[in-house]
């Protein structure tokens, strides 16, 4: 195709039959809306099949997770093993978000007499996703809107002090530098290792730098630098009894990792849904446990901010792209038919695996823990004498794998980043290997 618009458009079609892809264009056709239910419930029938062949065993020939991976959209051959920014959708998803599209805009004033009720249907599977309550759950952008939402609204004042880790994202760092401009909040910075050796090595290290004047935790559950799990319920029982509150930025968190907001007891959680549940870009979410909402100031105000008792009130946002969020419903439909527990497990698999073979390749350094409480999708590591923009490339020529470098070279975090999701193969994760084995047996 001529037009690079076109090209990706009917790239992101392949894999579907040429009449379908007819009909996807068939705007507002009642044929074209029951096509996509159609097609979602052949998928979800499928998936069901496959759970009653392989009900407890995890088909280690991978059976079962390579008939999954055909309900992902992916250019032919993509080999798609970075989660970061945002990660691939699976199909359901993607006919989801197009139908609701299509039925808003063919129709968008009727349609508002439904939404409503579509998004809090939305709220009560999210919640019951990660063990919350439906009143607990603000439905956001994404990440780093939710940390700027808790940033913005805890009222804080001069010499009040907030801990962050060493290895936050900027989306998790900003809102509190922004804070410490504008009212002289102090900021502290509390180290952690690459990878620390224990739980008790970070919580140990949080609880030293609580002082009188400390009000908030802000620390990455997920490190996006070193794949680093955060032991959020260690962190939150020894905060607790001090009145110092949690907030984890856990931007993978959700759709990598089996969440329990009860179990971890944090007080505030942010996350985006379009990184490892493939949720469509631009539809978050943030967690505010009950008892600390009347701590925190809404954002944005319109209707509604004044006048709820729950978490609705930090999300009086008016009018949305409210497809996205139907589309996240789906997402963790898509999630449960799999299963939450059994989703973690694969992929802890499959981390453990790559970093069990990287470790017998010389010269490499796992930033990674290998302790799976303190790890979990995301697998760092640096190999030495070897620039890691080298290794991503190497390996996207040869083999079409997608990953990515990371970190900094006066930190020592630099080197390469690898997602392992549940459609990726041990096949994959071997020529991922090949290619490092590769680089080492041929560096200058
Ligand atoms: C740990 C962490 N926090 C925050 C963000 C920002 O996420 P978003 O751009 O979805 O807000 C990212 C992005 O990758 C991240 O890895």
């Amino acid at each position: 195709m001529k037009i690079k618009g076109q090209t990706v458009i009917v790239d992101a079609f392949k894999g579907y039959s040429r009449r379908d892809f007819v009909k996807y264009f068939f705007a507002g056709s009642a044929l074209t809306l029951s096509a996509l239910n159609k097609l979602n419930a052949s998928i979800y029938q499928s998936i069901t099949s496959l759970n009653e062949r392989y009900i407890e065993d995890e088909s280690p020939d991978g059976v079962y997770w390579d008939a999954l991976s055909k309900h992902f959209l992916f250019q032919d051959g993509l080999i798609m093993m970075n989660n970061g920014t945002v990660g691939p959708m699976p199909k359901p998803v993607f006919h989801t978000l197009m139908k609701y599209f299509r039925v808003q805009v063919t129709n968008p004033f009727d349609v508002y007499a439904f939404i409503p009720r579509k998004i809090e249907e939305v709220r009560t599977k999210l919640a019951e996703f990660i063990n919350a309550s439906p009143d607990e759950v603000v439905i956001t952008r994404n990440t780093t809107e939710g940390m700027n939402f808790v940033a913005n609204g805890l009222d804080l004042e001069e010499g009040d002090e907030v801990l962050l880790s060493s290895m936050e994202h900027p989306g998790g760092t900003h809102p509190w530098r922004l804070k410490e401009k504008r009212f002289g909040i102090v900021i502290k910075e509390v180290p952690i290792g690459l990878p620390p050796k224990s739980v008790d090595e970070i919580v140990s290290a949080f609880e030293k730098a609580i002082t009188p004047r400390t009000k908030i935790i802000s620390i990455s559950h997920t490190v996006f630098i070193s794949g680093l799990i955060a032991p959020l319920k260690e962190l939150s029982q020894m905060t607790h009894e001090k009145d110092v509150l949690v907030l984890a930025d856990s931007a993978h968190g959700i759709g990598m990792l089996d969440l329990d907001m009860k179990r971890l007891g944090i007080d505030f959680f942010a996350s985006s849904p379009y990184k490892w549940l493939g949720a469509p870009t631009g539809v978050g979410l943030l967690y505010v446990r009950k008892e600390v909402q009347d701590r925190l100031w809404p954002t944005i105000a319109s209707s509604g901010w004044n006048r709820y008792n729950n978490a609705r009130k930090f999300e009086t946002l008016s009018q949305r792209a409210d497809a996205l969020t139907i589309a996240l419903g789906e997402a963790i439909d898509f999630q449960n038919a799999i299963g939450r527990e059994r989703i973690e497990r694969r992929i802890k698999t499959l981390a453990g695996y790559l970093k069990r073979e990287l470790k017998k390749i010389p010269g490499v350094k796992l930033h990674t823990s290998e302790d799976p409480y303190l790890s979990g999708g995301l697998t760092a590591f640096s190999v030495e004498d070897i620039d890691p923009e080298k290794i991503v490339n190497y390996v996207r020529e040869k083999y079409n794998i997608v990953v990515r470098t990371i970190g900094n070279k006066i930190q020592g975090t630099y080197g390469v980043r690898v997602s392992t999701h549940v459609y990726v193969s041990l096949k994959h994760i071997d020529m991922l290997l090949e290619g490092i084995r590769h680089l080492v047996k041929n560096k200058k």
